[in-house]
Parts: structure tokens; sequence; C-alpha cells
């Protein structure tokens, strides 16, 4: 990916500001990943569901919200990665779970809806491996990132 292409991001714990403008992030990326048949039963308000009981971040580039990730941190599970369709493919995703990778103990794992194909290949190319290869359970597939120095050491708090 060329320097030009990568914005400045800046990864914070969400506050409750962000929150309309991660539901309109989370819901344009739902259309996006999911096939039309499914679309029409998304809502905007879906995403405070979604996220209840979980930890969120956002992703922050010329003073906007522009991508979201979402974990479980005791189950050292990710739940949610969400960017903007505007800002993708400009290095946000992979600053996001950095970021959210190095608050968490290894095994760090996610989940990913089965047929969101694209999801997939992102999270492959970027260095995640299905924990038990084909098997589906409730149309998600579970991912571990094997070691937790692949995620950006530069974002790993100093230790206490
Ligand atoms: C999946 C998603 C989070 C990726 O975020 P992103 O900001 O576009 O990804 P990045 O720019 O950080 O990509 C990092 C690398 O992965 C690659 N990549 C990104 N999307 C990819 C895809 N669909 N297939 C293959 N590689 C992909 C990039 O080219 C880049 O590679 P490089 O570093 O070798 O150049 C984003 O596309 C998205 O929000 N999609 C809709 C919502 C969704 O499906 N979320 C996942 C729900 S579990």
């Amino acid at each position: 990916m060329s320097v030009e292409r990568r914005p400045q991001v800046v990864v914070r714990p969400a506050e409750p500001a962000d929150l309309t403008r991660c539901a309109e992030i989370f819901l344009s990326g739902r259309l996006q990943a999911k096939p039309d048949d499914e679309a029409g039963i998304f809502r905007l308000d879906d995403f405070a569901d979604e996220v209840a009981d979980q930890d969120l971040w956002v992703a922050v580039a010329d003073g906007r919200v522009v991508g979201l990730v979402s974990a479980d941190i005791p189950a050292g599970l990710i739940r949610n990665v969400f960017v903007d369709p505007a800002w993708q493919k400009r290095g946000v995703g992979y600053r996001l779970l950095s970021h959210v990778c190095a608050r968490l103990r290894p095994p760090i794992r996610l989940i990913c809806a089965a047929r969101n194909h694209a999801a997939r290949a992102f999270y492959e190319h970027v260095g995640w491996r299905e924990v038990t290869p084909g098997v589906v359970r409730d149309g998600h597939v579970l991912y571990q990132h094997m070691s937790a120095a692949a995620c950006d050491e530069l974002e790993r708090p100093p230790a206490a």
C-alpha cells in the first residue's frame, strides 16, 4: 500500500457522542457485506444491541469517525470491525485490528459471518486463520491470530 493512500488515523475509545456515527458506519457496512435478500432487515438502531457489553474503539481521520472495532475483552474475542466505505482500503481496518489486538491476551479470536467473503479475505490477508477450517456455527466462522507479536508492537501499552 502506498504511503500517500494511508491517512493519519487515531484510534481511541468511543465516546457517547460517537454512537450515532458508529451506527451509520455499522449499517452501511452490513448492507455492503450482506446479500440483497437480507439487506432489508437491518436498522440503524441494531448497533446499540450489537455492541452492548463490548468495548468499543473508533478510528478518527480528518476529525471524523471513519471506523470502529468492538471486542469482548474477557473472552479475547473481536466482534466487529467496520470501516466507512469511503475510507476502505486505506489501512483503517488493519489499524483498528492492531489496536485492539494489543489490548487482548492471546489467543485472540474473532468471528465473521461465513458468507462475508470480502471480510474473510481481508482477515486472511492480514494474518488470521480459521480455528477449525470449514466449520460454520450459527452462520459464523471463528478466526484466530496465532501470534500476538504479529500485531503492531507500537500499539502495545507499556508493561506495568
Ligand atoms: C473488512 C474491512 C473492515 C476492511 O477494512 P479496510 O480499512 O478496507 O482494510 P485495510 O485498508 O486496513 O486493508 C489492510 C490490507 O488488507 C487488504 N484488504 C482489504 N480488504 C480486502 C479484501 N476484501 N480482500 C482481500 N484483501 C483485502 C488491503 O488491500 C490491505 O492490504 P495491503 O496492506 O497488502 O495493501 C472493511 O472492508 C469493511 O468495513 N467492510 C464492511 C464491513 C464488514 O464486512 N466488516 C467485517 C464484519 S466481521
